[in-house]
């Protein structure tokens, strides 16, 4: 779990700035990337989107964004069947980008989609992906016990072997 808070000064500079460094090599269509500044309305209405669970925490993070992977390709309108991936690697270069800048980025899956499309008047030809808090790091004296645990437990990765098969499929490596 990541915790952040409040400090960032021009949130919406620092959004421009991600996107500006975190995408420039993915064909990614506009809109695709919503972005919440934290003392707009907006941001509430975000906020209020994601699962109780979700905002406990976020409710702490200078920037919500909304990522959405346009079903087609936005020159000729056809079938984007790379959509979702192509929306899903912009989002970790997000958050890449963030760490690099010493902030917390932390992807959620947990929020209401019929609510957030209807609220922020999404075109049924995104699909509504994820939302991504950022800010920075929560001191640690400032963390609840119980985020305290979770931030210090050992990330938990599926060995390398139960991921991959070599050179056919069911085939693991030693
Ligand atoms: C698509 C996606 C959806 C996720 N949804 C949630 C979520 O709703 N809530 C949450 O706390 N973490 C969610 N996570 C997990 C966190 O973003 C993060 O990956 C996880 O806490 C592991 O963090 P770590 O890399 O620091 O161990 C999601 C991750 C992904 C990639």
């Amino acid at each position: 779990m990541i915790l952040l808070n409040l400090s960032l000064k021009n949130p919406f500079y620092l959004s421009w700035k991600l996107r500006d460094g975190a995408l420039h090599a993915w064909v990614i269509s506009p809109g695709s990337l919503l972005s919440f500044k934290k003392d707009a309305t907006a941001w509430t209405q975000a906020l209020n989107c994601l699962s109780i669970g979700n905002q406990n925490w976020a409710m702490d993070a200078s920037i919500l964004v909304l990522a959405c992977a346009h079903k087609n390709f936005s020159n000729n309108e056809k079938s984007n069947r790379w959509s979702q991936y192509d929306t899903g690697a912009a989002c970790e270069n997000i958050c890449l980008q963030a760490t690099s800048m010493g902030l917390v980025a932390h992807q959620m899956g947990g929020f209401d989609v019929e609510k957030t499309r209807q609220l922020f008047q999404i075109p049924s030809q995104y699909d509504l992906m994820s939302f991504i808090a950022i800010g920075y790091p929560l001191a640690v004296d400032k963390m609840s016990e119980a985020s305290l645990i979770k931030e210090k437990e050992a990330r938990k990765r599926k060995p390398l072997r139960e991921i991959f098969y070599i050179n056919q499929w069911g085939e693991k490596s030693l």
